[in-house]
């Protein structure tokens, strides 16, 4: 008789899965409604890149998840790590999950480092949080957790106080602290943003091995695309505090379908394209999130806008397998270039800022999306 062996049920692969999502926060001025209906999924070792200019919610997103907002926001929606609910966890129940099991990485690694004591210390104690291990055993690991993020004479550095480090070996030793207890996912809010651009790379390729050792899935959050580009499997861009396109790095980079997505990848300095690269600025700030009017929030500064942008807010819809877009005209996008949408101006490439205020918009709708159709 030949006995039928059944697979194990197939274990979820999602670890992270965040469902309309909303936070507003009440202000003397009226409701901030600075997260609107976001909904994202991570899988097992995934990087999720989330792209946005300042203010577009990108910060809000994430530290609601992880129970770090003020007690004022009022916050709605779902975000379920391995299928459990953390919103609504108390500060008890979700210091047991931070750290453990999700671990976030912020922008300025002296906010998370203690300046009176030593890194090694530091690494040493979140491992002894979450683990009933010989201080010995958590000093090695301290070592051991330097080293995997790049960190030269890591046995020597283990000693070192924080102000004895540089920016970009901070950033290191925040990132070892977040993989100490092996998290499933970590969050990286920024994490390169106030380092110059070598030591930008160099961080990145600590979170990079960071992840990969521990087999983690990131969120690496940034207002910069050009980071996301060769880290991220899949990117989320937000808007105005919405997800407004989302999808394979691919998709977003060479079929991108809503304008601003398109405008952000206009913004980048192509190093290819040497001294004389062309560039096409958004132009204008993104809306106030009090009171946002109705319709498109990127209609002020989009050079496509036509009357229905002004009457409904476009869903987030699918446009093709796997990748979303919300825009009343993402059809007819895709195979549109920045320049084609916004107006080029040329710059040097060696100059940190882009003089935004003397572009003006492509303004000749017709040939673009006819184009475009
Ligand atoms: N505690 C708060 N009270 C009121 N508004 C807030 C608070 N925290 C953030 N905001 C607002 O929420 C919006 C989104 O902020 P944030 O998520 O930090 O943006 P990002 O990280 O994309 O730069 C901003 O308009 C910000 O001013
Ligand atoms: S919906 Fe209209 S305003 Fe909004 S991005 Fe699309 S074309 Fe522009
Ligand atoms: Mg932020």
């Amino acid at each position: 008789m030949t006995s039928i062996s059944l697979d194990p049920p197939v274990a979820t692969d999602t670890v992270l899965e965040v469902s309309d999502l909303s936070v507003a926060f009440p202000t003397e001025d009226g409701l901030v409604k600075a997260v609107r209906g976001v909904s994202y999924s991570l899988k097992r070792g995934e990087t999720l890149g989330i792209v946005g200019e300042s203010g577009s919610g990108k910060s809000v997103t994430s530290l609601a998840l992880m129970g770090l907002l003020p007690r004022s926001a009022r916050i709605t929606g779902s975000a379920k790590f391995r299928g459990e609910e953390l919103l609504g966890k108390n500060d008890r129940e979700m210091s047991a999950v931070r750290g453990k099991h999700l671990a976030m990485i912020f922008q300025d690694p002296l906010t998370s480092l203690n300046p009176v004591y030593p890194i090694g210390k530091q690494i040493a104690e979140a491992v002894l949080v979450h683990n009933e291990v010989s201080k010995r055993t958590a000093w090695d690991r301290a070592v051991e957790l330097l080293r995997v993020v790049g960190i030269p004479h890591a046995e020597q550095r283990v000693h070192n106080y924080p102000h004895e480090m540089s920016g970009g070996m901070r950033q290191r030793v925040v990132i070892a602290i977040a993989m100490a207890n092996n998290p499933e996912v970590m969050i990286a809010d920024e994490p390169t943003t106030a380092l110059d651009v070598t030591v930008q790379a160099q961080v990145l390729e600590a979170l990079e091995a960071a992840r990969t050792e521990i087999g983690a899935a990131l969120v690496l959050i940034t207002h910069d695309l050009g980071v996301i580009a060769g880290h991220a499997d899949r990117i989320c861009v937000m808007y105005a505090g919405k997800l407004v396109e989302s999808g394979t790095v691919d998709d977003i980079f060479y079929r991108p379908r809503m304008p601003y997505a398109l405008g952000l990848l206009g913004s980048l300095p192509r190093v290819d394209e040497g001294r004389d690269a062309r560039l096409t600025p958004i132009v204008g700030t993104p809306p106030s999130l009090l009171n946002l009017p109705p319709g498109c929030p990127f209609r002020p500064r989009c050079p496509l806008a036509q009357e229905v942008c002004d009457e409904s807010e476009p869903p987030l819809a699918q446009v093709e397998h796997g990748h979303l877009a919300a825009c009343h005209f993402s059809d007819q996008l895709g195979s549109a270039s920045a320049a084609d949408v916004f107006t080029v101006t040329s710059i040097d490439v060696d100059t940190d800022e882009v003089d935004v205020a003397s572009t003006s918009l492509a303004t000749d709708v017709a040939d673009v999306t006819e184009e475009g159709a």
